[in-house]
């Protein structure tokens, strides 16, 4: 039986340390959260970021906006949150209505206050290893390992799913080299495969992997029988489905298919109360280095500003 890695404890020891340090540095971090529309499962995840942002003493601004906004107007909103000093972190969840170019969106988020770490500033930063925002769902990964005292120096790493939010940016990040000239700030060294719907006999890749991450949205998709003995099995997937037995009407599953895969893996992340907490907790410290000014580029000298 797996060892279950335990994202809300995690959180909730990371959250006090969080909240303690911007009570100790003296800062109220500000977020703004902007949703467009009324997706049930967007605004369920806007609300938890928001609840854990007044949980740890944060200011948060809870931005609503109806579906048929404009592309124009969205931006402007965006840009008057850019503006305000009080607001250190400006967050559009995804996704967005189809007639609105996400990609606009995220660029114009100031790179200084993006805290999803989605703008392409920030993602060339990781790409180079340089410092910068760290996409909040790998950032809690690679966080959520090495609490669990799991290293992926060396390791055989296969991530199936190849999404800007998820796969992509933790590929380079567990890629990354650490130590003298590397980033310094998270784990990495790791060997990384990223597989994705047109991989050919993924079972015969997923096989190979020792920490297994399955990122690809779909509910249950993963079986014990792609998984290694022993190998670490991490869940990205909150799907919801059908449930008429929950009052909710749906209860929510990870992509893997948990019991058969918990019986054979050495440790599981589950779903919920696995990288989900980690999202918005990873949320909250990008949002606190923010309010510190760690992140932020000095546009006179191009140098980093790593005061504080
Ligand atoms: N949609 C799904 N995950 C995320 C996230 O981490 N940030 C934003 N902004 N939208 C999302």
């Amino acid at each position: 039986m797996a060892d279950i890695i335990d994202g809300n404890a995690l959180s909730k020891s990371l959250r006090e340390q969080i909240a303690e340090t911007r009570h100790i540095a003296g800062v109220t971090p500000g977020l703004a959260t902007i949703l467009v529309g009324d997706d049930p499962a967007s605004a369920s995840y806007v609300r938890s970021k928001q609840r854990a942002c007044e949980r740890a003493g944060f200011y948060a601004e809870d931005v609503r906006l109806p579906e048929d906004i404009t592309q124009a107007e969205l931006e402007d909103v965006i840009r008057r949150m850019n503006a305000r000093e009080e607001i250190h972190g400006v967050l559009v969840q995804q996704p967005l209505p189809t007639h609105i170019n996400t990609e606009a969106v995220v660029a114009a988020v100031d790179p200084d206050k993006d805290v999803d770490g989605f703008h392409p500033v920030n993602l060339g930063r990781l790409m180079r290893g340089d410092r910068g925002f760290l996409p909040c769902t790998p950032f809690g990964i690679a966080r959520l390992l090495s609490s669990a005292g799991i290293s992926v120096s060396g390791k055989n790493v296969v991530i199936v799913g190849r999404s800007l939010l998820v796969g992509k940016p933790l590929a380079l990040l567990l890629l990354a080299k650490v130590g003298p000239g590397g980033r310094l700030q998270e784990t990495g060294d790791a060997t990384v495969t990223v597989c994705h719907s047109r991989t050919r006999d993924l079972s015969s890749v997923t096989l190979g992997a020792d920490i297994l991450v399955c990122a690809m949205g779909r509910p249950e998709f993963v079986g014990a029988d792609m998984v290694r003995s022993g190998a670490t099995v991490v869940d990205v997937g909150i799907n919801r489905v059908e449930d008429s037995t929950r009052p909710r009407g749906y209860r929510l599953v990870g992509d893997v298919m948990y019991d058969e895969v918990s019986e054979k893996a050495g440790a599981i992340t589950p779903v919920p109360g696995g990288v989900g907490p980690m999202t918005v907790t990873m949320l909250l410290y990008n949002t606190l280095q923010s309010a510190r000014n760690l992140y932020s580029q000095d546009p006179l000298s191009g140098a980093r500003n790593e005061s504080g």
